[in-house]
């Protein structure tokens, strides 16, 4: 028997945990009135349930019930005596029963929970809504109202059986008289809850998701959490009226008090509902998720009010809070300072420590009084309670616990991750340039290598793109793998489809997918594509005109829209990769004996398999609008395993930089893999950081695979990556004159410069605040959170330090601004947008070469300025989610800075490339920036040159002709 206050206090612990660490990535905060209405249900119903439901648990009470000794009082309050009343078995109860509350009050007071309950969930919305801007918490002070009311209500009366006896030593005596204090509990409390409150999260904690005064929530939210841990005050407090024992030591409700607290549980759920409305579950594909989320907590949260009401019935209600409140701080604190033990970030460790241990030791004291309470009196004896040798223990034991990630947190590194970063950078592109340039590159060493990295022969007319690309000087024969992984997919459908999919996709103009189609050695628009879009069509063909008359007679589907077009769920994209491995011809080793095997030329009368784009289609369109709307589950992380974070967590609380989300492509602050950094699968927290994914402009895209062509497209999406006529037609050109001189590197103001437009995603409900355009506006202009830098002490120890904004402001002040002026926007998001950035003046495209570091982030699409940062002196600074053609042939940290999408380094970057900080390396740190600038721009014009573009483009139509070709099992270039 007497196990089983243990046992339920233990789950009771657990099942807290286990919501502590699913709650802040719980798809349940998507519909936060849906969900907690679903929570109080099923609670109250468990309640109710357990209470009806309790054969053994009459007996228990009567043999377990705690007394509490205490004074009598008559009814003037004042004191006449001692007298143990605490005893409830046998007749002792029914003397008393007069002190319940009256039916009235007892009605009343079931009203004001109701509403405060009511309240309590629409305020906890508000703040929810406005987590950005929530500050440090305020519920942690609930058990200090709680323990109040218990003083006022019980404590004030109590007298304990005290052992006067001297027991020689001033400690134990000590121990003894505080442990037996009437403010025992109100002192533990006020200080658990004081720390608690001190360990709010640090500046090097926060994401750059902008909290900006112009926004309601910039106040709003600090008041409602205030409002939120008053309301939640009263509430418990009321529960503990309802289910605690009072001055006499029985229940005010006399027994029935689980019953009404169920039952008001119940109830508020039932009024909440009109409020919510069922239609409102609109979620789209995130709705399995919502409903998976919303069952596993409400699972825990039965077994966390089934546990609760026990430890309730054994401890009182304030014991429960206060066990909560200290297992919530606990977890959370350890999972944050576990996950961060490398150097990057900096927390305030030490710091947290104390704080931690005094929590610890205020909860030991909480305890300890706790036991005085129960362990004095006639009860003694049989009382059930955690045995009085495990206080100790369990203390030291968490605090041995908590001491681990302090002692494993490092704070220092030896090396700047840059060095190393740049060196590995160097490394890799030496590697890069061996595997995509090895050999004689003669057209037989090519092929031989194609077959070897794709496993079939090349297509029909490689001879031709050899010799080509040896007339155009191009350096790169061998890497393609951009053309492979992009076509990979489509190997699963028939050439017939294939073409039918372009036919049906480019003869609807409204789906801003334009056509254009080679017959004969020449290539014109098919179909009528939107006037405006038309320049970028024109683009194409001229980048095709070089080479088109060596291409078979095709159409092609390509992308007017900046955003990409095709993403198809993990699952079937999987089994169609499947295919292409399944279609290799058995050709295990190059040998040109087997040309026989294959034919080197496309099937005659193609030009007849394509139906004419004029023809229109009246099919339903495949291609759905997701604009506007969050697209991050529904067009962003089906591309991912359905195992990966990306599926499974929803990061409701942009206000936290997630670092462990970041952890898998960073070394300390900085990003070491590129490639792995564009891979959304691992980072959840990406659903909030970009305008792409929180609203974009215009989402027209396809879960079904549809060949569009496309300049760029994020991770997951299955458009074909083509060169950019942005580029090729020099939209954006790098061409300094005699007014815009591209200075050398001396001379470059060694600042961080970007202009441009509110262009990533449409703003109407205040999406501006995640984008990352305007978090980099905000962080480099309008920043009040401190930021970190990594500063050497000594030649060989570099700690990360948080510098005030002024005091950055003060050492490089960056010019980063919108202009014109404020675009894609709505209701209150514009005038917001324009108080919170203002906007600089127009510059000139060409002014960009008097700074030092350009800043080159997406838009709605790819950023087509990134070519022209790179051929100029200025070193590009880059941060993308969409990646282009050329990826892989650049890498980062040898031609361009690379910073993550959270931007959290940007500060730290831009202090060590400006040589700030750290006296005597200066010069050095300004040296490596114009190294990598001079490294870019070189290696830029030897491999991304219009060339280049024309070289990659022709490779891949050869390889779209055989794609779609009927006989292309059996074609290739065997030499
Ligand atoms: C308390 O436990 C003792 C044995 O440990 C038992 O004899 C006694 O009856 C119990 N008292 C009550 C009130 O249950
Ligand atoms: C390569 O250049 C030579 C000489 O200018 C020319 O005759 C040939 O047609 C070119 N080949 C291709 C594929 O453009
Ligand atoms: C942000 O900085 C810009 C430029 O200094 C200024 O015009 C704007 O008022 C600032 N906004 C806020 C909210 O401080």
């Amino acid at each position: 028997m007497a196990l089983f206050p243990i046992f339920y206090l233990t789950i009771f612990v657990l099942a807290t945990t286990y919501i502590s660490i699913q709650a802040p990535i719980s798809f349940a905060a998507d519909l936060p009135l849906h969900s907690s209405i679903l929570i109080l249900l099923v609670s109250g119903i468990t309640i109710v349930a357990c209470e009806l439901w309790k054969p053994t648990y009459a007996n228990e009470q009567q043999s377990s019930y705690v007394a509490i000794p205490m004074h009598e009082i008559d009814e003037d309050g004042e004191e006449r005596g001692e007298r143990n009343v605490g005893e409830r078995s046998g007749s002792a109860s029914a003397s008393y029963e007069n002190q319940h509350l009256s039916v009235a009050m007892t009605r009343g007071l079931l009203f004001v929970l109701l509403g405060t309950v009511v309240f309590r969930v629409e305020v906890g919305r508000r703040v929810l809504n406005g987590m950005h801007c929530a500050g440090r918490s305020y519920e942690v002070f609930v058990p200090v109202a709680l323990a109040l009311l218990d003083f006022l209500l019980v404590r004030k009366h109590e007298r304990l059986d005290v052992n006067t006896e001297d027991s020689g030593s001033k400690v134990i005596d000590f121990a003894r008289s505080t442990q037996h204090s009437k403010y025992r509990f109100i002192i533990s409390s006020f200080v658990l809850s004081l720390c608690g409150h001190l360990l709010s999260i640090p500046d090097s904690l926060r994401s750059s998701y902008i909290c900006s005064p112009v926004d309601s929530a910039y106040r709003g939210t600090p008041f409602f959490q205030v409002l939120m841990a008053m309301l939640e005050a009263i509430i418990f407090g009321m529960v503990s009226l309802f289910l605690d024992p009072g001055p006499r030591g029985l229940p005010l409700a006399g027994g029935k008090g689980p019953l009404y607290i169920g039952g008001i549980m119940i109830a508020s759920a039932l009024v909440l509902l009109p409020i919510a409305g069922i239609s409102l579950f609109f979620v789209g594909s995130t709705v399995g998720l919502y409903v998976w989320s919303i069952v596993k907590l409400s699972l825990a949260a039965c077994v966390f009010v089934g546990t609760g009401l026990r430890v309730v019935h054994h401890r009182r209600t304030m014991t429960a809070y206060v066990i909560v409140t200290f297992t919530n701080l606990y977890t959370s604190n350890f999972i944050i300072t576990w996950n961060n033990r490398q150097p990057y970030p900096d927390l305030p460790n030490n710091y947290w420590l104390f704080l931690m241990t005094v929590v610890i030791l205020a909860f030991g004291a909480y305890l300890n009084g706790q036991h005085a309470t129960v362990s004095n009196g006639k009860s003694v004896q049989n009382n059930s309670r955690l045995s009085p040798c495990w206080t100790p223990v369990l203390i030291l034991l968490l605090l041995v616990a908590r001491c681990v990630p302090w002692y494993l947190k490092e704070a220092a590194t030896t090396t700047h991750p840059i060095e190393i970063l740049v060196q590995a950078a160097e490394t890799e592109h030496k590697q890069y340039v061996k595997a995509a340039m090895m050999g004689t590159q003669t057209l037989s060493e090519v092929a031989k290598e194609y077959h070897r990295r794709y496993g079939r022969p090349p297509p029909p007319g490689f001879d031709v793109w050899h010799e080509y690309a040896k007339n155009r000087s191009t350096l790169i024969y061998h890497d393609y793998d951009n053309i492979y992984n992009d076509l990979l997919p489509y190997w699963a459908l028939s050439p017939g489809e294939l073409r039918d999919r372009v036919w049906e996709a480019i003869s609807q103009p409204d789906l801003y997918v334009g056509g254009i189609s080679v017959r004969n050695g020449k290539a014109e628009i098919a179909g009528q594509p939107k006037p405006t879009h038309r320049w970028n069509l024109d683009g194409i063909i001229k980048m095709m005109e070089p080479f088109v008359q060596y291409l078979p007679d095709m159409d092609l589907a390509f992308n007017l829209n900046d955003e990409p077009r095709v993403v198809v769920p993990y699952d079937s994209l999987q089994a169609m990769k499947q295919k292409y491995t399944d279609s290799l011809p058995q050709m295990k080793t190059w040998d040109p004996k087997d040309q026989k095997a294959f034919s080197p030329h496309f099937s005659p009368e193609r030009a007849k398999t394509w139906r004419p784009a004029n023809e229109k289609s009246t099919r339903p369109s495949r291609f759905h609008g997701g604009g506007f709307h969050q697209s991050f589950y529904d067009w962003g992380s089906v591309g991912c395993r359905p195992d990966s974070r990306a599926r499974n967590e929803r990061h409701w609380n942009p206000q936290i930089h997630c670092t462990d989300c970041a952890a898998p492509h960073r070394l300390g602050a900085w990003i070491k893999d590129w490639a792995l950094a564009g891979d959304i699968c691992h980072q959840p927290d990406l659903a909030n950081l970009h305008g792409f994914f929180l609203s974009p402009a215009a989402l027209d895209a396809s879960h079904d695979l549809i060949p569009v062509f496309s300049q760029s497209k994020p991770y997951g999406f299955q458009d074909i990556r083509y060169p950019s006529p942005w580029n090729y037609v020099d939209k954006a050109k790098y061409g300094p004159d005699d007014k815009h001189p591209d200075v050398n590197w001396d001379e470059k103001e060694k600042t961080l410069f970007w202009r441009g437009q509110t262009s990533e995603g449409v703003s109407r409900k205040g999406e501006w605040k995640g984008m990352a355009r305007q978090r980099l506006v905000s962080l480099t202009t309008n920043t009040t959170n401190s930021q970190l830098v990594l500063s050497s002490s000594s030649p060989s120890t570099y700690h990360y330090t948080s510098l005030s904004p002024s005091t950055l402001h003060a050492l490089v002040s960056p010019s980063v601004r919108f202009t014109p002026n404020i675009v894609r926007c709505d209701n209150s998001d514009c005038p917001n947008q324009e108080k919170h950035f203002g906007y600089g003046n127009r510059v000139d495209f060409q002014d960009h070469w008097r700074y030092a570091f350009l800043y080159d982030t997406d838009g709605a699409g790819f950023s087509g300025r990134f070519i022209p940062f790179l051929r100029s002196k200025s070193l590009p600074f880059k941060s993308a989610l969409f990646r282009e053609w050329w990826d892989g042939r650049l890498t980062a940290w040898m031609h361009f800075v690379p910073i993550d999408l959270r931007m959290t380094e940007l500060w730290a970057t831009v202090a060590y490339f400006a040589g700030v900080g750290e006296d005597g390396k200066k010069a050095g740190r300004v040296e490596q920036g114009k190294i990598i600038a001079e490294r870019g721009r070189e290696w830029v014009n030897k491999v991304i040159r219009k060339e280049d573009m024309e070289v990659y483009f022709f490779r891949l139509l050869l390889e779209w002709g055989r794609l779609t070709d009927d006989a292309r099992d059996t074609l290739g270039l065997v030499v």
